[in-house]
């Protein structure tokens, strides 16, 4: 057991039933739009190169990674194995409840770069995932935590159903930093909708990111 940074309220949910009920049926849907997703996906140009094992925690049908690069590996972890099937990324996968157990099936140091789309807004025990994480990824690798302003928001425990945008931001950078993570970098971005109709300048979901390495 890590430090522990939330109180049980903060933990609390609307929905207490088994996270496994909500996710027992398959969501082939985006849970984004296609202005944050297009962000992310530069995001990932940028950072991440091909010759990288890539773990996607918290991962669905979709891994938002640009299709023209080929990384080393790509491991999924999600909540549904339908989703995590279809999904074309993942050379590898696991389902596992993050509520219940947070200890990763993986390695010391045998990750990259580990990513988290509108995921750890889920998370009652981050403190042991932020610790988890620092165990699995390399040295000098890193942690990418990108989400928005939407959620199931039942399933969101309370630290999250009740913040803010930035106060989510600060609050990834606190537990991360508690458990040893070195200052990460915040993005706080509006974000456009793309296609024939940008020249309108039309807003799309907002997008916010952690980004952390292990160093
Ligand atoms: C809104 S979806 C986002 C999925 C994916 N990252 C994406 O961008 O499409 C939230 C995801 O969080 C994960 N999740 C939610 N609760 C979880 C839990 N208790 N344990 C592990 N993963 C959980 C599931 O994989 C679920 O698909």
């Amino acid at each position: 057991m890590t430090d522990m940074f939330l109180n049980t309220y903060q933990r609390s949910k609307e929905d207490n039933d088994d996270d496994s009920i909500f996710y027992a049926h398959p969501r082939f849907v985006h849970h984004l739009d296609d202005a944050f997703r297009g962000r992310l996906k530069q995001l990932y140009r940028d950072k991440l190169s091909k010759d990288l094992i890539v773990l996607d925690l918290m991962s669905s049908w979709t891994s938002h990674l640009p299709e023209e690069i080929s990384y080393r590996k790509v491991i999924g972890h999600g909540m549904n194995s339908a989703e995590l099937e279809k999904n074309q990324r993942l050379d590898a996968y696991w389902v596992q409840d993050l509520n219940k157990n947070q200890d990763l099936p993986l390695e010391n140091s045998s990750i990259d770069a580990c990513l988290m789309v509108a995921a750890w807004q889920y998370l009652q025990y981050p403190e042991n995932v932020a610790a988890e994480l620092k165990r699995v990824i390399k040295t000098g690798g890193r942690l990418i935590i990108s989400f928005s302003n939407r959620a199931f928001w039942t399933k969101a425990p309370r630290i999250w159903a009740e913040g803010s945008d930035l106060e989510h931001l600060n609050y990834v950078k606190d537990v991360l930093i508690a458990q040893g993570w070195r200052e990460p970098q915040l993005l706080y971005e509006e974000t456009y909708k793309p296609g024939a109709m940008s020249f309108l300048g039309l807003k799309g979901d907002p997008f916010f990111s952690v980004l952390a390495s292990n160093d």
